[in-house]
Parts: structure tokens; C-alpha cells; sequence
């Protein structure tokens, strides 16, 4: 019999029933370190007291409004993250995979009342992640997770990132824009080359097109900036971002520049819940951290301290672990062992991470994280590795 909770996904059994830091408590007791932080997203670890009050003091004034009156906690939003970025404007919704759909109509809708309505189709790359609608999945253009959907949605040509002969290749008279995000996430942790995301801006700058980052995994200070491409020296028209913008409460925003972002006028895009002033209120929250001085500094010094961890771990075990990369606190160690038996032996050892494609473990702690923290995970990793080790000496004699 189907379960009441629909299957969607393969849960590990555990139950947290609280968190403090970067450590989670299951319901029987058992304490795990969380390298996961909800795929990226609980950017102040947990129970963090500055988020927790002022969602409580918010909850207890207005959850809720339409976005049919003025709401103060997403004006003071918008123009924190318009001061703190390359953007003009910003709009709020509620995911990453609805931030990208706003990106994408926004591109479309630019290049439309901009005179060029035949400028449709988006040059998306290999191994990116979008979302799980119909537009962010044809954007994706993975064949596993378009299986058994119906008719692609049309618009998206897709490239290998990095090869700009390949990009001015894919660019035709229809094409409105190009999207990519700086450091893809779910592939396995692949970097986009600095030198690259500079070509494309020139790129779109000789043709027209507009330049799209998904910032939904690596933006909000996951990579030591508050965003990923200022790594590059070069902005955007368009952004995504949400997982860690508010902490683990739902939330996505796009922001964009003036030329694209004055063609949303009233009644071309909207949502119920996106920017709500409880919503706003936590995003507000972590941006006093975030943006704080020397916090993001913190997030490059701790990224160095584990890249230390993972140059050791890769020199004591390379049957386990081949190699590392990654930037500030997004983290790919690339396995030698089967991911999923060094996932498994990391939780046995008490910490949590996250799987990505191409037999990556991806550790993308709180940005909050400790040196203490770094370093128990990196002793955590250690009797992971020994614990795979045995593990797979095990399973090798039963064969024999
Ligand atoms: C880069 C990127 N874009 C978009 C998404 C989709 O975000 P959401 O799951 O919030 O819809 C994700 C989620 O993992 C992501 O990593």
C-alpha cells in the first residue's frame, strides 16, 4: 500500500527533533553534525537565537498580507540585497525552482517588449540543475527526471559548460539569453572557469542576449561572496537565488537590472505567498549575519581550514577519496569508493552530507560553522573512510 506521505524520495531513518549550531537531535537521542544543512539551505545552522526571534516576534504581529498592499519587510528586503549586489529590483517568491521560472519569463519578456519577440530560447549548460517544473526541468534537461512528464517544454538548447565554441555555436537569431549557475550543485560540485562567465557576458553584450545566473545553491554566501559570479568580476542581468536566503524558511527572489526588470509591470508575474512578511522578516534576519563585517571573510577562512581536512583525507585514503574542490563552504570530495558507502559510513560516524552526480560527497555545512566543527568533521571523515575501508573488505570476500 502506498504510504500517506507520497514516496518522492529516499529518506534515511532518521527523525530530528531539534538542532542547535550545526548539530541535529534525533527523537531517540542520537546527535549527528549537519554537513548537509537542508541541501545548502539552513545558512545559520539551527535554533539560531537572532533568526528564531525575530520569526517569533514577526509571527506574533502578521504572518500573512497579499501582495496587494505595500509590505514594509519586503521593501527593506529589496533594497538591502539592491545595495549588497549588481541588481536594480527584486522580486520574491517562494522556491528556487520558481525563482528560475521568473528568471526565464523575465529573459523572454525582456527581449519581447525590448523590440525582439522571435528571442525565445535560452542556452542552458550540461549537468545544470533548475528545478523540478515544467520550464526549470526542460532548462535542466536531464532525460531521468523528464521521463514520463509529456512534451518538453520548448525553448532550451543545451551546451557543455566551459567551451565558449561551443556557446557562440548554439547562438542563433532566436535566442533571448543565456543561464547558468557559477558553481553547479547537483552534478558534483563543477565550477564554472572565472575566465568563462567573462567571456559569456561579452557574449551576450556583442548579441543582445541576456545574461542569467541561477544563484539558487551558491549565492547568499555559500561560497565566501554573497554571490558566486562576483568571484568572476562580472554581473548578471538576472539572478536566482533562494535555499539559504532565509534559513530554512521557504523562500527564492530574482533580481535583476532595470532593463529587465521594468517589463514585469502589474499583473505580468505574480504569487500569494512570495515576499509575505514573515518570509521577509526571516531573509532580513540572516542578511544582519550575512552581511555583518568579516562574516563572509569567515566563510573563505573556514572553506580553507576543511580544504585542509580533505588534503589530508585524500592523502591518507585515496581508495576513498580522489580528490576535493569546491569554494568557500560548497564542497565536492570526489570518491574513489561508492558514494553512497561513504555517505553511509559518514552517518554511521555521526555526519550528515549530501550526495552529488558524478560520485561526488557534497558538504555544504551551516555558514555559521565552528573551527571545532571543520575540524570534528574532518576526524568524522577519517572513520568514515576507515569504516568504508572495512566495508568494502568485507564485501569483496563474499564474493570470493
Ligand atoms: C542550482 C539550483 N537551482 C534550482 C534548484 C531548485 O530549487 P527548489 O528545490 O527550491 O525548487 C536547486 C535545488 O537544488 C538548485 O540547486
Amino acid at each position: 500500500m502506498i504510504p500517506a506521505l507520497m514516496p518522492t524520495y529516499n529518506r534515511a531513518d532518521l527523525a530530528f527533533e531539534r538542532g542547535e549550531g550545526a548539530w541535529l537531535y534525533t527523537v531517540d537521542g542520537r546527535r549527528f553534525l549537519d554537513f548537509g544543512a537542508g541541501i545548502a539551505t539552513s545558512s545559520l545552522g539551527h535554533n539560531n537565537p537572532h533568526l528564531v526571534s525575530a520569526i517569533a516576534q514577526q509571527a506574533a504581529r502578521v504572518i500573512h498580507v497579499s501582495n496587494l498592499y505595500r509590505i514594509p519587510q519586503a521593501e527593506k528586503l529589496a533594497q538591502r540585497l539592491v545595495a549588497a549586489s549588481f541588481a536594480d529590483s527584486a522580486f520574491f517568491c517562494n522556491s528556487g525552482a520558481e525563482a528560475n521560472e521568473g528568471m526565464i519569463k523575465m529573459i523572454r519578456r525582456a527581449q519581447a517588449k525590448g523590440g525582439h519577440p522571435e528571442r525565445v530560447r535560452i542556452i542552458c549548460f550540461n549537468g545544470a540543475f533548475h528545478g523540478r517544473t515544467l520550464a526549470t526541468l526542460a532548462a535542466t534537461g536531464n532525460a531521468k527526471y523528464l521521463d514520463g512528464f509529456g512534451p518538453v517544454v520548448e525553448g532550451f538548447d543545451h551546451v557543455p559548460m566551459n567551451n565558449m565554441n561551443a556557446v557562440r555555436a548554439a547562438i542563433t537569431a532566436e535566442t533571448a539569453g543565456i543561464m547558468i549557475e557559477p558553481v553547479q550543485g547537483e552534478s558534483g560540485i563543477n565550477l564554472a572557469d572565472p575566465r568563462f562567465l567573462r567571456e559569456l557576458r561579452t557574449a551576450c553584450d556583442e548579441y543582445g542576449l541576456f545574461l542569467g545566473m541561477d544563484e539558487v545553491q551558491c549565492g547568499m554566501g555559500r561560497t565566501g561572496k554573497l554571490f558566486a559570479h562576483e568571484w568572476s568580476g562580472i554581473a548578471p542581468d538576472v539572478m536566482s537565488t533562494a535555499k539559504g536566503i532565509a534559513g530554512g524558511f521557504p523562500m527564492g527572489a530574482i533580481l535583476a537590472v532595470e532593463n529587465v526588470a521594468r517589463h514585469l509591470t502589474p499583473g505580468s508575474h505574480g504569487t500569494t505567498f512570495g515576499g509575505n512578511p514573515l518570509a521577509c522578516t526571516a531573509a532580513n534576519a540572516v542578511l544582519d549575519v550575512i552581511l555583518a563585517p568579516g562574516f563572509l571573510e569567515q566563510v573563505q577562512a573556514r572553506g580553507a581550514l576543511l580544504s585542509k581536512e580533505f588534503d589530508r583525507l585524500v592523502a591518507e585514503y585515496p581508495d576513498i577519496f580522489a580528490s576535493h574542490r569546491g569554494i568557500g563552504l560548497m564542497i565536492g570530495l570526489q570518491c574513489t569508493a561508492p558514494v553512497g558507502v561513504v555517505q553511509d559510513a559518514a552517518m554511521h560516524e555521526g555526519l550528515l552530507s549530501v550526495t552529488a552526480g558524478g560520485n561526488v560527497l557534497r558538504l555544504v555545512p551551516p555558514l555559521t560553522i565552528t573551527e571545532a566543527d571543520c575540524r570534528t568533521a574532518g576526524e568524522m571523515l577519517s572513520r568514515a573512510a576507515q569504516r568504508a575501508r572495512a566495508h568494502m573488505a568485507a564485501a569483496a570476500e563474499t564474493v570470493a
